[in-house]
């Protein structure tokens, strides 16, 4: 049933298409981003761009001076969540994959936010273990069987008032397999176990559809 309803509708991507024309602009960095990212291989799986926007908005929203981002790709969301910020504000990205990091500071510098992004490149798990905080956002983003152990890290390094975004937790309703084999499904259950048990939070999840077909992003702030 789940495979059955995942199937790609082709209004999503024309709505896609709509919402970008009337309300996104021409974006030469975010659209040079996205080149860069296919000519250097990397895999087509950044937010879409009215996702982007919604991170970004998300970011302002919340007038986060700090922002973690775990998992960088080519930069596509970093970016639009470094314009949220203050000139004064800083955005700390962390990458395993040395290849998707320099893609990254290339496309960060072509987009003018060098000065305030910092990429650290290695296994997610062993810098968060290095940080400080407190971040006013945090998006997550990265390997999903990490999900539990990134919220955990996240509540860690918040303050009262931090946002907590984490993406893919719909995965065309897979989510719903409870007997996944698969870590990433069972990662983002356990996710979602944690997080309703969890009393420092307060958390929705709301299902999106568009270019990147049916999946969601799960919301929450720390109380
Ligand atoms: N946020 C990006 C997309 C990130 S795709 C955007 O929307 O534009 C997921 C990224 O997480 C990939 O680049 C992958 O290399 C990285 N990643 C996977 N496992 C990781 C880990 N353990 N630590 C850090 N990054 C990881
Ligand atoms: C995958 C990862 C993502 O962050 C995403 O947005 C889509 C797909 C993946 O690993 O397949
Ligand atoms: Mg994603």
């Amino acid at each position: 049933m789940v495979e059955r309803l995942g199937q790609q509708n082709p209004g999503w991507g024309a709505v896609d298409a709509y919402i970008a024309d009337r309300l996104l602009g021409d974006d030469p960095a975010l659209a040079a981003t996205l080149a860069a990212n296919a000519a250097g291989g990397l895999p087509d799986i950044d937010v879409s761009p009215a996702q982007g926007r919604m991170l970004h908005l998300l970011a302002r929203m919340a007038n986060a001076r700090r922002v973690l981002e775990v998992g960088t790709l080519g930069g596509y969301s970093t970016i639009e969540l470094a314009r949220a910020l203050p000139a004064d504000g800083e955005l700390v990205t962390l990458e395993i994959d040395l290849h998707h990091a320099d893609v990254a500071r290339a496309n960060l510098a072509t987009a003018g936010l060098s000065g305030r992004v910092t990429v650290i490149t290695g296994p997610a798990l062993d810098t968060l273990a290095t940080l400080k905080g407190p971040f006013d956002f945090v998006f997550i983003d990265a390997d999903k069987q990490n999900n539990p152990a990134y919220v955990e890290h996240a509540i860690r390094l918040s303050r009262p008032g931090t946002t907590i975004v984490v993406d893919n937790v719909i995965r065309e309703g897979g989510v719903l397999d409870a007997g996944s084999g698969d870590e990433r499904i069972r990662g983002t259950r356990r996710l979602f176990e944690q997080v309703g048990a969890e009393p420092r939070l307060t958390a929705t999840a709301v299902q999106t559809v568009g270019v990147k077909k049916w999946d969601g992003f799960l919301i929450a702030v720390v109380d």
